[in-house]
């Protein structure tokens, strides 16, 4: 990978200051091979330069790729993750963007999942392909906590289907954080959790295992199904104009109700959706379509889906993709940035079967920036570790 400058000819990065160098070595992970940075004049090797532009910001005085082209009022490089030639407005800008690279290649170099010990206490049974899942929550988490902790003092994380804690891959011993404790193990916390669960048995092992794990993070816990709770849930919100949360909803189904989201919309906030399309909603087409049965009407918050459904069948439009888009029009109507089909991330089982779709919405594009990294980093690792 080549990221050329077009400004005049580099002057090598000096290393930063002595004092500086041993602190910023326990932050970065180590390089994975020898920096090969100034093959005249050109960079090379994305995650090497984040660490090494990151070690020059440090440094006293800019250094030479910093400076503006002299030959123009704008210098030209090529953005390392996205691997785009882009035009920078000025050197803040660009610092900032090779510090979010920085971070994104910190992050991905970073095991997402943690592996707890056994405690006794009761997990929650999950699919090998969770771990999908949890390496996806837990790098959007990370992105978005550090992401926006100078520009909004007060950030919560909200769980709505928070289950145990530790979750136990089924047919094995393994268990790994779920994803309240994902979200607690991140860089930079949260200010507050919110975290709801309907098992009384599954929130109570869940507020031990915070207890014991993350005894300084604050967090409130909410018993009982989420849509009967959501305004417990939401009085836990800090007021004000300096919040900032971020709501992961996890259900077993399609059992979350669009007033429920629509509620939580008034407050400045992002939604993970994990959509339970594929698993269930095709395997129960004909149950769900059925007049008596409300499940659809309660999730996208239409009572006259089903003759909009009528008319994309006979497009061929397949039960699931006309969900996730009917769904995400309904977000729309609430603010958020329309989300296409293909950008919900899909689950797939272990025997390459589509199971569900995670999707974000956000009212701010930043979200989807971000979104974009995770999604970049959507791994084919079928080991736990
Ligand atoms: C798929 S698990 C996810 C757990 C957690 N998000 C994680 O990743 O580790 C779903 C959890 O949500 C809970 N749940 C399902 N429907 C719920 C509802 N309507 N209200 C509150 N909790 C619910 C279940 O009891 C279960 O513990």
């Amino acid at each position: 990978m080549l990221f050329p400058f077009s400004a005049a000819p580099l002057e090598p990065v000096r290393p930063a200051p002595e004092p500086v160098r041993p602190a910023l070595a326990r932050i970065l992970p180590p390089p994975r091979k020898p920096c090969q940075r100034h093959k005249n004049g050109v960079i090379t090797s994305a995650g090497l330069c984040a660490r090494d532009l990151l070690f020059a910001l440090f440094m006293p005085q800019p250094v030479q790729p910093f400076a503006r082209n002299p030959a123009g009022s704008r210098f030209e490089c090529r953005h390392p993750h996205r691997l785009k030639r882009r035009k920078y407005r000025g050197v803040g800008e660009y610092r900032a963007n090779m510090i979010f690279c920085a971070r994104m290649a910190a992050a991905k170099r970073t095991n997402l999942l943690v592996s707890p010990e056994p405690d006794g206490l009761i997990t929650t049974p999950i699919g090998r392909w969770a771990l999908d899942k949890y390496r996806l929550v837990s790098l959007y988490s990370r992105l978005f906590s550090t992401g926006m902790k100078n520009k909004w003092p007060n950030r919560v994380y909200i769980d709505l289907c928070a289950g145990s804690g530790f979750s136990q891959i089924e047919g094995t011993g393994q268990l790994c954080y779920g994803s309240p404790l994902l979200a607690m193990s991140v860089p930079h916390p949260f200010n507050r959790y919110i975290l709801c669960e309907r098992d009384e048995d599954s929130l109570n092992a869940l507020h031990q295992r915070v207890h014991r794990l993350f005894p300084t993070r604050e967090v409130r816990f909410v018993l009982g199904q989420h849509d009967e709770k959501i305004r417990e849930v939401a009085k836990e919100i800090p007021q004000g104009n300096s919040v900032l949360s971020f709501c992961f909803i996890d259900p077993f189904d399609l059992s979350i109700k669009f007033s429920t989201i629509r509620y939580l919309s008034k407050y400045r906030l992002d939604f993970l959706l994990v959509l339970m399309l594929n698993a269930y909603a095709h395997r129960n087409v004909k149950a769900y379509t059925s007049i008596t049965n409300h499940k659809i009407d309660d999730f996208l918050g239409l009572p006259d889906w089903r003759q909009r459904w009528q008319a994309e069948e006979k497009n061929g439009t397949p039960f699931a993709r006309f969900l996730a888009e009917t769904f995400s029009k309904q977000m729309e109507t609430l603010g958020h940035l329309a989300v296409p089909f293909h950008k919900m991330k899909l689950i797939r089982s272990d025997t390459n079967l589509p199971l569900y779709r995670l999707a974000l919405f956000s009212k701010n594009q930043l979200a989807y920036k971000y979104w974009e990294e995770v999604l970049k980093y959507s791994t084919d690792q079928s080991s736990l570790f």
